[in-house]
């Protein structure tokens, strides 16, 4: 019997991979110790999974790493994740630089404490011209801040003349997203048996397959990686089109 791995069709591999990593407090608290620990070990499958993704080819991988809304939980934790950002980042940059992979960052990075903004950039500048896979880290992210943002620009740029109301169309919207670069994920995976999108690129997963995984995101392994990527294979992606309409453009 083949390993989910062995499976894979490398002619239809998804393009953009976006992950909710959840369960890392869970994980923790049933192990009798602190949620930082949580994420802490959070850490190694982030490792794992980010080297996983490149050595299978996947061109562009977005982990949910510090949603807008995590802001508001008690300042010790945020602390210790802001801490362990940094320390991971720094850590990680000859592993990115040796695996050719290229960081970047989508949210708001300058509500990052200076240390981390500093970091990132660091590591941003040093990986950027790594051709393998992208990943793109959001940070104090979140889809609706990306939208309120993108529509104040073009609110902005509608007023000073630069851009039409009338000329206003999908194309215009998404090139205003912090997303805009990349295309947009083929599959959404959400770790921890929960089902549900938390404000995470709701623009962006229109049309993306969705996956759902009862693992805690420190117990997700690559096999489970593999296995998303399998199911994913196994699906028909539609469009809004007819099943005989897809068939015939294969
Ligand atoms: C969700 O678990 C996880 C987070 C909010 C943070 C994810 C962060 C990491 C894995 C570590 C830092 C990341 C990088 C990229 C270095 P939760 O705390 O919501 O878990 P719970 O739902 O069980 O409480």
């Amino acid at each position: 019997m083949k390993n989910f791995k062995e499976q894979i069709n490398p002619d239809k591999l998804p393009q953009h991979i976006a992950i909710i990593m959840d369960g890392n407090g869970r994980w923790a608290k049933g192990k009798g110790m602190f949620r930082v620990f949580g994420h802490q070990n959070g850490v190694h499958t982030v490792r794992k999974i980010t080297e996983a993704a490149a050595e299978i080819g996947i061109q562009f991988l977005t982990l949910y790493a510090f949603s807008t809304e995590n802001w508001n939980r008690p300042s010790f934790e945020v602390k210790a994740l802001m801490e362990l950002l940094v320390d991971t980042i720094a850590k990680e940059t000859p592993d990115l630089m040796k695996n050719n992979i290229r960081l970047v960052t989508i949210g708001q990075m300058e509500a990052l404490p200076e240390k981390c903004q500093k970091q990132l950039q660091q590591t941003i500048a040093a990986t950027s011209a790594n051709s393998g896979l992208t990943l793109i880290l959001a940070l104090s992210y979140s889809a609706k801040w990306d939208l309120t943002h993108a529509v104040k620009s073009i609110a902005h740029a509608v007023k000073q003349g630069t851009l039409k109301a009338d000329a206003i169309d999908e194309i215009t919207i998404n090139s205003y997203l912090s997303t805009a670069p990349y295309p947009h994920p083929d599959l959404l995976i959400r770790t921890s048996g929960e089902q549900r999108i938390s404000n995470f690129l709701l623009w962006e997963i229109a049309y993306s397959e969705l996956y759902f995984s009862p693992k805690l995101w420190p117990d997700f392994s690559p096999e489970d990686l593999y296995q998303a990527i399998l199911d994913y294979q196994n699906r028909e992606r539609r469009y809004g089109k007819i099943s005989e309409q897809v068939s015939e453009q294969e």
